[in-house]
Formats: C-alpha cells, structure tokens, sequence
C-alpha cells in the first residue's frame, strides 16, 4: 500500500432502482459505475495525486499526446461477489505484471504491481455494490475492471510522454457475445495481420485493437463472430482471436496452443494451461499451423477447439471458414474438455469450488 489515496464521493450515485435495473441486463461495456481512480505521473514528482473522484467525462487537450501517437496501455480483469457477499478479483497481480511489461514496449514509467492492485481495491471497494450478485440464479455476471495508461502530455513531439496518467474505470458485465454461450464461428483473416516480429503483439495497448477492426469487420461481412489472426512473417501459424487466446484439443488428450511472443499472454490462457495439466493433459506451447488445425479436425485428431478471454471466458469454437473454404468442428455446442475447463475456471472465479491455485485475491 504505497498510494495515498484521496476519495471523493459522488453526490450523485446512480439510485437503487436504476442500479438494480443494470445488474439486471448489464451487456458489455455499456454503463459506468459511479467512480474512477486517477494517479498521474511526471518526471519530477513520479507518481502522485492518487484519487478517486465521481466517473465523469475527461477535459483533454486536443494536442494531448494520445491522442495522436496512441501511447496507451490497458488491462481488462474482473471482479466476482461470492455467495457470502464477499468480492474478489482474479490473479490480479498478474494483470498488474502485464501492465509493466506493456508499459516497457509503450516507453511508460512503471506502476509498481502493488500500486496496480491498490487502485483496482480501492476502486472495487468505493463501488461494491456495482457488482453483480449471482446467488440463485447459476448466472455469471461480473465487474469488469479496466486499468489504462495514457500519453497525456500536451506535445506533438514524437517521444514518451512526461505527463502520463493511469485510470481505473469499472462496468458491470454480462455475457461479452450476445447470445451467451455458443460456438463461435471464426473467420480467417488472409489479408490482415496483428503483430510482427519486435512489434507490439504482447502488449495490451489500443493499436492491436485499432488494426484488428477492419479484420474483424471482415469477420462479420463473411457471417462470423471473431476473426483469427496468423503469423506475420510466413503466415500458416495461429495467433489468436481479436480479443481471446486459441486452444486445440486432440484425441489423444494433449491440448496445444500458440506459443507466446507476439500473442497476447492472457491470463485466462495461464489458467487453462494449469487446470489442463492438473487433469492430466499435457500442454504443448508452441507454433501451430492453420493446415494442422484443418487437416486434424478433417482426420478426427482435434476433437476440440476453443477461445479464452477475461472478457469471453472458455467459448467453444464452431467452425473455421477462409476466402474459399470451411472446416467445422467435432464439437457440437461444446466438447467435453472445453466445458469442463470452463466450469471449473468459473467455480474458482465464483467462489463455488475451492481456490486451490491460490488465484482469487479479496477486496471485499
Ligand atoms: N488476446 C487478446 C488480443 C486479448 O485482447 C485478450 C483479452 O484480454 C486475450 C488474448 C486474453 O487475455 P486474458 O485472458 O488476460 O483476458
Ligand atoms: C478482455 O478480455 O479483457 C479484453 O480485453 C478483450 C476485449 C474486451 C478487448
């Protein structure tokens, strides 16, 4: 605990009523809770003036650095109110960890994981009642945490900021895709790719997310939900989702997925990986190539495909289709390893089955 944190309540908190009415429905991204926790960094004073303040718009120049070169780092993580009323977030020093290394390759000061993790606290704490109580209804909603660091020096010069400012903001949040879950239907991109060798394909920074789009809107011209990356350089390996990490089940129980280095390293990925290997299954990290993904669900060998985000959980992954081809799944709605994968990452996140790895931190 090293932030001195200063917190102003707002005078104007969003009434039961209206509240209840957004738990109720939540969506994705779509309503703020009613505080934000600010600290700001320069060269002279490090970082100083922690706060949390009433959520409101933010006044920025418009020559803020930001704005124009996109020095900019983010995290996404969750909050989860256990049955006994109790709130938790999910290893949320690795997030924090993420955010170092992020702010590395965006040439950001580092906020220490401690002061990381303090402020995602502080913030859950002022608004706990924004998150979602899911007892007896089996649901899964959430708060969504969302951590960012921002250029927010008032420069054109092209070089690190000497003004930065960090944020936490929250929302409440239901299922990401609409429709809960069902099998994602993929699309591969042929023309687009997400990140190259040294660029920034490890970093949670908005750019990867700017150049996913017009892939992912591609994705939907063509029926699909997401978008499927490949490598840069000779593309015929897997990358990942536009948002979610990829994972290949096969017959003979090994688990392979995409090996880290321009991929995001999703913490939900992590996870996977642990609860795979504690069930018995080995897990290869390492290059995995479009034609193995084809060939092996035509021969029978994966028997199943999914995704894994904070945002999207465990979804299982419907079909693959490309310019002029497709490839199904042996999945149906779901395979068995996938399910079971999910079930026991939400009963941890959720509190309904003991934190053996030690992963769920208490705010509340
Ligand atoms: N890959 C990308 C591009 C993402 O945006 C995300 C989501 O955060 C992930 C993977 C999964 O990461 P995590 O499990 O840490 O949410
Ligand atoms: C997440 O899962 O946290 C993500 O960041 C994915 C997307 C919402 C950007």
């Amino acid at each position: 605990m090293t932030l001195d944190i200063s917190i102003t309540r707002s005078d104007h908190p969003r009434s039961d009523a209206e509240l209840a009415e957004i738990l109720a429905n939540p969506g994705f991204g779509m309503h703020f809770t009613d505080h934000m926790f600010t600290v700001e960094w320069t060269p002279e004073k490090g970082w100083h003036d922690a706060r949390i303040t009433p959520y409101a718009p933010l006044t920025l120049d418009p020559a803020t650095a930001v704005l124009h070169y996109a020095q900019e780092t983010f995290e996404g993580m969750k909050a989860y109110r256990h049955a006994d009323g109790s709130v938790w977030t999910f290893r949320p020093e690795q997030n924090a960890q993420r955010m170092v290394r992020s702010s590395h390759r965006l040439a950001f000061p580092v906020l220490e994981p401690e002061d990381f993790v303090q402020a995602v606290d502080a913030l859950v704490e002022v608004d706990q009642r924004w998150v979602p109580d899911n007892s007896g209804t089996g649901g899964e909603k959430s708060l969504y945490v969302r951590p960012f660091m921002i250029a927010s020096e008032v420069f054109l010069g092209v070089r690190p900021a000497q003004h930065v400012t960090f944020m936490v903001i929250a929302s409440p949040a239901g299922a990401y895709f609409k429709g809960g879950i069902k099998p994602l239907s993929l699309w591969l991109t042929t023309e687009y790719t997400r990140a190259g060798r040294g660029g920034m394909g490890a970093a949670k920074t908005g750019g990867n997310y700017a150049s996913s789009l017009v892939a992912q809107q591609e994705a939907i011209e063509h029926g699909c939900d997401q978008v499927v990356f490949l490598d840069a350089q000779e593309g015929r390996y897997v990358e990942e989702l536009g948002g979610m990490n990829m994972y290949f089940v096969h017959a003979d129980g090994r688990v392979v997925t995409p090996e880290t280095g321009t991929i995001l390293e999703g913490i939900t990925r992590s996870a996977i990986i642990e609860l795979a290997q504690k069930a018995g299954h080995t897990v290869e990290e390492r290059k995995f190539s479009v034609d193995e993904w084809r060939g092996g669900v035509a021969s029978g060998e994966i028997t199943e495909v999914f995704a894994c985000g904070t945002a999207a959980v465990v979804t299982p992954v419907g079909k693959l289709m490309w310019p002029d081809g497709e490839v199904g799944s042996n999945q149906g709605e779901g395979g068995p390893l996938t399910l079971q994968l999910r079930k026991q990452l939400v009963d941890i996140q959720f509190g309904r089955s003991e934190d053996v790895f030690g992963w769920m931190h208490r705010v509340v």
